[in-house]
């Protein structure tokens, strides 16, 4: 791997720090919060993406993780990507997404003391702010993006198992070019404990530090050691293992990319004002760089799933204005993005999943994966919920791709009831929006770049201070 500051070591050598500073913070909570590591902040926000991957005739291959050569790829097409998807999205096909946001939370009472989307809020005294960016207001989604027009008999459908009007939930065609996933107020103990629960449904009880624990490989010799490092913990068998990494590395890429979001479009409620805001990236997410990397672990998965789904989506009907222009148009720009991911999302799926207990296994991910697809209902903001919906979809949707569905299952012709539009819609919209994050990462840095010296060790200081009070808060909490 060639990195640009030759004086840095590379982010990923950084992860292990991370893997041994784990060791020295043993704790039993799910939602942790690390103490930042000397350097790490510093090291995430210096590097300079791959502009070519050097690793270019490498062969991709194996679970993820173990070829960070993918992820060079991915920065060198990002922005390639992320403008070839946005024109994508754009598309009617690709801009409803039917949901219904006011199903009751299955698992405990929102009817109870938290009715009020308001009530969520507990960590800001919203009581000097003006009514217009309190949380309340800023979670609302506007009826307006409430699409009407499914309501009309569109044009007609080759097979109208793929048609619009067949995703038959319950619930409102939302245009989700019209509700921004942003920063909505939307926090405290509410939020905390949706994050918990997604964070349960893996019981196979990992959490951060766990993952992060296990011996210290003493050669510093990446990128393949990382995926040792993981394995050994101790306690369960490699082999078994991965697939249950698997599950808490999606879940902390999408909670990650979402932090970023919030971050990089982040309301200063007092003054109303909207833009980035780099320390709350730097809490967030720079300061603990595995989140970082599940970010492009999750685009990764996506990629992958996209790059098998050329035949199938050649069979959909993508006009849904009644104009057939929209249909080549919309397959215009989705073979753009069918021809990046066929590029760059390639590697071994088949290597999940294939062990003795393989379709145990599989089965538990699945309901895991479904259940917090319903824990969606629990999210006290309608905003957060409606992407948040998107976005389990989307990454279940990938997992099914990859783990259900062998080439011959994913033949139109044969199978044409596998995937919902509604499914196809959420799996794009879900790229996009890392893509998005990996974008906004890189403002990010460009913004830490602009700092003196003095003021980027402040933040490194507030960052550590924060961080250390928030494991202690943890502990009380959980
Ligand atoms: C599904 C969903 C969607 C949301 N969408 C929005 C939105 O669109 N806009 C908005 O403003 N808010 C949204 N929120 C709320 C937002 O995610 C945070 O919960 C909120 O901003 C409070 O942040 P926090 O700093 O307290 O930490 P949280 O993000 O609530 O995290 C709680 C704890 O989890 C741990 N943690 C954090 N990130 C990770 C990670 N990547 N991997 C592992 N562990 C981690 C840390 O210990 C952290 O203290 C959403 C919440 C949910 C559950
Ligand atoms: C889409 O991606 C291709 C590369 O695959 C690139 O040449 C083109 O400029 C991109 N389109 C847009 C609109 O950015
Ligand atoms: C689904 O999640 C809820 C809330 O965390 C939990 O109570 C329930 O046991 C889970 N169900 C399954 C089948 O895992
Ligand atoms: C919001 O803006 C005010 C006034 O400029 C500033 O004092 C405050 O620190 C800002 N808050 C945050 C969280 O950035």
């Amino acid at each position: 791997m060639k990195f640009t500051r030759k004086s840095r070591v590379s982010p990923f050598v950084l992860f292990l720090d991370v893997v041994l500073a784990g060791q020295a913070y043993a704790q039993k909570s799910f939602l942790s919060d690390a103490l930042v590591r000397k350097d790490q902040v510093q090291n995430v926000l210096e590097y300079q993406p791959a502009k070519v991957p050097s690793c270019k005739n490498a062969v991709l291959t194996g679970p993820i993780e173990t070829t960070l050569c993918d992820y060079e790829t991915i920065e060198s097409v990002n922005d390639d990507l992320f403008n070839n998807l946005s024109d994508l999205v754009r598309m009617p096909f690709f801009r409803y997404f039917q949901v219904d946001l006011y199903r009751e939370c299955p698992f405990w009472p929102s009817n109870g003391l938290c009715s009020d989307p308001g009530c969520a809020i507990t960590t800001v005294d919203e009581s000097d702010i003006p009514e217009r960016w309190r949380a309340a207001a800023l979670s609302k989604v506007d009826p307006k993006s409430i699409d009407k027009r499914h309501e009309l008999p569109g044009c007609y459908y080759r097979d109208s198992d793929y048609c619009f009007l067949d995703d038959n939930t319950e619930g409102d065609y939302f245009d989700l070019q019209l509700v921004p996933e942003r920063y909505t107020g939307y926090s405290g103990h509410d939020a905390r404990r949706v994050w918990r629960s997604i964070y349960e449904e893996n019981c196979f009880g990992l959490s951060e530090l766990s993952l992060m624990k296990g011996k210290s490989p003493a050669p510093v010799t990446l990128p393949d050691t990382m995926i040792e490092a993981l394995h050994e913990d101790g306690k369960d068998s490699p082999a078994q293992c991965l697939e249950k990494r698997v599950y808490y590395k999606v879940i902390s890429g999408l909670h990650a990319s979402i932090s970023t979001h919030i971050c990089h479009e982040h309301m200063n409620q007092t003054t109303g004002q909207w833009g980035p805001n780099l320390n709350c990236f730097i809490h967030r997410v720079a300061s603990h760089p595995e989140r970082l990397q599940y970010i492009y672990f999750d685009t990764i998965l996506l990629l992958r799933a996209v790059s098998r789904l050329r035949p199938y989506l050649s069979a959909f009907d993508y006009c849904s204005s009644g104009k057939h222009e929209d249909d080549a148009e919309t397959w215009d720009r989705l073979t753009k993005v069918l021809g990046i991911a066929e590029d760059v999302g390639r590697f071994d799926e088949t290597v999940l999943f294939r062990g003795e207990n393989a379709n145990v296994l599989k089965e538990e991910f699945k309901t895991h994966f479904r259940n917090v697809t319903r824990i969606m209902d629990c999210v006290g903001c309608d905003k957060c919920k409606l992407w948040g919906k998107v976005q389990t979809t989307g990454l279940a949707t990938a997992l099914k791709i990859l783990f259900e569905l062998d080439e011959k299952a994913l033949n139109p012709q044969t199978n044409p009831d596998l995937l919902h539009r509604s499914e196809v819609v959420a799996l794009f919209n879900t790229l996009f929006r890392f893509s998005e994050s990996l974008k906004a990462v890189d403002d990010f840095r460009r913004d830490w770049h602009r700092l003196d010296t003095e003021e980027s060790q402040k933040i490194i200081i507030e960052t550590k201070k924060t961080d250390s009070q928030r494991v202690g808060r943890n502990y009380a909490e959980f």
